[in-house]
């Protein structure tokens, strides 16, 4: 026989939901009473790749959405209290501009308030040292913001996003991270933005800080720090994205043997407001390529001369008259790394010696 529910039984089944709701809440308060509140946004790349069958190369980035992501490391939760936003899902090669926006305005909008101790940012290793710099110039708070990805995809024999993603947790939970500026966490190792590059196509060492080493080790989660960066970045930049809508285009041309200049000439055709050369040596190039950067320069297209070797300074007035040319010296900045900070640069001056200032600065 079909019984009807009695008011009294539905009152009893509602109050029991109620109790087991409130006992859950408690519970879930109780396990993040006093950790840290970080927030991880994802952005995509291997991290959150999979693949068709575990023995092949091939892969799709972006596959997993944020919440897989966390639920993929349960201990994440005894490290901090979590929340998760996706904010774009794309293999980092596709990175551009107006993800950059959003992400770097959405950091400084979590981190103003005091909800958010800090920001764990998953991306594809790809361009990960551009988007770091990116956020470390334009990032106006001094609460740890930590960059991860991974090398092999989520679903690969031996995944190293899994690791990478807790020890980026932890990273952005301790002390000493706070002040440090932008840092990206891998394969066991912390570094500043200003200072990583990828080095390697598939081999899970492939982050490294040439010129001046890592800025820390983090092993299971366990943080030792080395000797700070003194560059400004963070809240010590001056440069922010206040009143900047968009960014200047900086195209990069990449100096070679037999070097010619047609690239550069299409380049300031097509609408190029700034060029950086990835140079030979000291950031050295063709005597033809010379000519039409300096007639550039007179159009007032601003030029950075870069390197395409991994370490070392780009100095000044070394082959080439850059007091005479109006050209501006990376220093240790790399040409991927140039094209960011002059992309900044240039929303506030065109003039070359100040660009050089924030070329020593940053
Ligand atoms: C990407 O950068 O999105 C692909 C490569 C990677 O994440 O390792």
């Amino acid at each position: 026989m079909h019984r009807h529910p009695t008011a009294v039984g539905l009152r009893l089944a509602l109050l029991g939901w109620l109790l087991l709701s409130a006992s859950h809440a408690a519970a879930a308060e109780k396990a993040s009473e006093g950790k840290a509140r970080i927030r991880i946004l994802a952005t995509g790349g291997t991290i959150a790749g999979a693949q068709t069958r575990q023995e092949d190369s091939a892969y799709k980035a972006g596959a997993l959405d944020v919440e897989q992501l966390i639920a993929a490391v349960p201990s994440l939760k005894q490290l901090a209290s979590l929340g998760g936003e996706q904010v774009a899902n794309i293999g980092s090669q596709d990175m551009n501009d107006a993800v950059w926006l959003k992400l770097a305005r959405r950091i400084n909008a979590l981190l103003a308030t005091p909800d958010v101790d800090g920001i764990v940012v998953t991306h594809g290793t790809d361009t990960m040292e551009e988007t770091a710099y990116f956020l470390n110039l334009v990032i106006r708070s001094d609460k740890p913001v930590v960059l991860v990805g991974a090398m092999r995809p989520a679903t690969a024999l031996g995944a190293d996003g899994p690791a990478n993603l807790y020890n980026a947790v932890a990273v952005a939970t301790h002390p000493g991270a706070r002040g440090r500026g932008v840092l990206v966490v891998m394969n066991d190792e912390v570094h500043a933005a200003r200072n990583v590059i990828k080095t390697n196509t598939t081999n899970v060492k492939s982050f490294e800080s040439p010129n001046r080493g890592a800025a820390g080790l983090v092993h299971t989660g366990k943080v030792t720090w080395f000797e700070p960066v003194d560059t400004k970045h963070t809240h010590r930049s001056e440069l922010s994205l206040e009143k900047v809508e968009k960014l200047p285009r900086v195209d990069i041309l990449y100096a070679h043997a037999n070097m010619s200049a047609d690239l550069l000439e299409a380049a300031v055709k097509s609408g190029a407001r700034g060029l950086v050369i990835a140079g030979v040596g000291n950031g050295n190039m063709s005597q033809q390529a010379l000519e039409v950067l300096a007639r550039a320069v007179k159009q007032g297209v601003a030029v950075v001369r870069s390197t395409r070797l991994m370490s070392g300074l780009v100095l000044r007035n070394s082959e080439v008259d850059d007091d005479k040319l109006g050209f501006v010296a990376s220093g240790e900045l790399n040409p991927a790394k140039s094209r960011v900070l002059l992309q900044l640069a240039l929303t506030r001056t065109k003039d070359p010696a100040q660009l050089q200032r924030y070329f020593q600065e940053y």
